[in-house]
């Protein structure tokens, strides 16, 4: 435990600027705890960019967007596979790797975009538009995937939707991701009304007050927004995206319209850069904690499976999404 501990006290220097050290003994034991099960247990933790700061700098071994999550499950080596994030995520590391076991740390970690669609509803698409491609966003159920041709990302939509070719695609299920892409392709779009929980609260006259209040401010919208948010802003994209904005144009200070803790992950690597942050918490982001993932790990809990009739479907429309 003594060695544990120097090796938590010194992960704490990476968080320092956004973890005050009054915080910080709540989490020490249960990093230590996960970095041994980790080495016995051969597993790797994959987390999303809106993972909280102790997890996605002290115990995740990688981290990204949902794009680069679906991409680097692919070349993951370990036995067991850790989806700090949510379900759909997991899902989609255990469709592209069906022999590893795949934990989630809280099965109700959902997402109001999932939720939003069922397999029944594209049925009904591909019957109201005959022959029109099905472009699915990642953010759905591995049942909805297999109804469709191809999967997407925020960070691959319009390269997917422009990779087939049509002039018309279904883009589902996220409208407003679907009218930003509509924006900038002349492929006609038909959208369905699924909306991000998150995303959906901010509005243009948020980026108006945070203009006259913070002068100078850089805004970064992802487009899961409203088009009249992402209208407003300075610039969009994916997490990694916004996260390569501020690293490669270093603005002096910037907001992010996103999960609030984006901001967090982000300005551990920017010193000199200032956030401010209004943001929106994603309550299923935030069923994720350490205490989770070390009883997951200690537990072998909770596997993720999906039925062999689904997979081999679902699985063809993720592997077309990373190919283009
Ligand atoms: P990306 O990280 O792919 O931009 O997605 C954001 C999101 O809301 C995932 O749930
Ligand atoms: Fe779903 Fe929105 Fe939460 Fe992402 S932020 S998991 S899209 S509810």
């Amino acid at each position: 435990m003594a060695n544990g501990l120097v090796r938590s006290s010194a992960l704490y220097d990476r968080v320092r600027r956004v973890i005050p050290p009054v915080e910080w003994p709540v989490f020490a034991d249960d990093i230590d705890a996960i970095l041994d099960l980790k080495r016995q247990q051969n597993a790797v933790i994959l987390a999303h960019n809106y993972q909280t700061p102790e997890i996605f700098h002290c115990v995740a071994d990688i981290v990204g967007d949902s794009l680069a999550l679906a991409r680097k499950a692919m070349a993951v080596e370990a036995d067991v596979i850790v989806l700090a994030g949510v379900h759909f995520m997991a899902e989609t590391a255990k469709l592209l790797n069906p022999e590893k076991t795949v934990l989630i740390p809280d099965l109700k970690a959902g997402c109001s975009l999932a939720d939003s669609i069922t397999a029944a509803d594209i049925r009904l698409l591909r019957q109201r538009y005959p022959g029109v491609p099905v472009v699915t966003y990642v953010n759905t159920s591995a049942e909805v995937k297999a109804e469709s041709d191809i999967c997407c990302t925020s960070g691959n939509a319009k390269a997917v939707v422009e990779s087939l070719g049509v002039p018309r695609v279904i883009m589902l299920p996220d409208e407003y991701l679907a009218r930003n892409i509509a924006a900038q392709t002349h492929v006609e779009i038909i959208a369905w009304k699924g909306h991000c929980e998150v995303h959906e609260r901010f509005t243009p006259e948020d980026i108006r007050q945070l203009r006259e209040d913070y002068p100078g401010v850089t805004v970064l919208a992802h487009p899961e927004c409203p088009p009249d948010v992402v209208a407003q802003a300075d610039f969009s994209g994916s997490t990694a995206a916004m996260s390569d904005y501020v690293g490669s144009q270093k603005p002096p200070r910037v907001v992010l319209m996103t999960e609030c803790s984006m901001s967090d992950n982000v300005a551990v690597e920017h010193p000199e850069v200032e956030f401010v942050r209004p943001c929106n918490l994603c309550p299923h982001m935030k069923r994720i904690t350490l205490a989770n993932i070390r009883s997951a790990l200690e537990q072998n809990r909770h596997e993720v499976r999906i039925e062999p009739g689904i997979s081999g479907r679902a699985r063809l429309a993720v592997e077309r999404m990373l190919a283009v």
